[in-house]
């Protein structure tokens, strides 16, 4: 196996796909989970929840109005740092829950 060279573009960057965990909260059935998608690369998190609501119709819950980072109604844990969902861009791996209890999925 040759090494890495500077100025070589790892199989990681050229990856359209990344794999992203998120937490779900059905208030009727009183259950919790995970669910993991493949989403396109270089989204941010509001973006990805609308992404994966239409191609796989999951409905997942989230609150925002402005996506411009102004109202502040957007707040999610990724990777359990607090974040503004419509300003904060997912990577690999990333786990997306709510800031505190949720009422459903995301939404607090
Ligand atoms: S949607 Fe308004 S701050 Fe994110």
């Amino acid at each position: 196996m040759e090494k890495e060279k500077p100025g070589d573009i790892t199989i990681n960057t050229l990856k359209k796909e990344i794999k992203v965990r998120i937490y779900r909260y059905d208030p009727e059935k009183n259950i919790e989970y995970y669910q993991i998608f493949k989403i396109p690369k270089e989204m941010k998190v509001i973006d990805i929840i609308e992404y994966i609501n239409k191609k796989y119709n999951t409905n997942i819950a989230i609150r925002y109005y402005c996506k411009i980072g102004k109202c502040r109604a957007c707040y999610v844990l990724l990777n359990n740092k607090l974040v503004l969902s419509c300003q904060t861009f997912v990577t690999e791996d990333s786990i997306i829950k709510p800031y505190k209890k949720a009422i459903r999925d995301l939404v607090v």
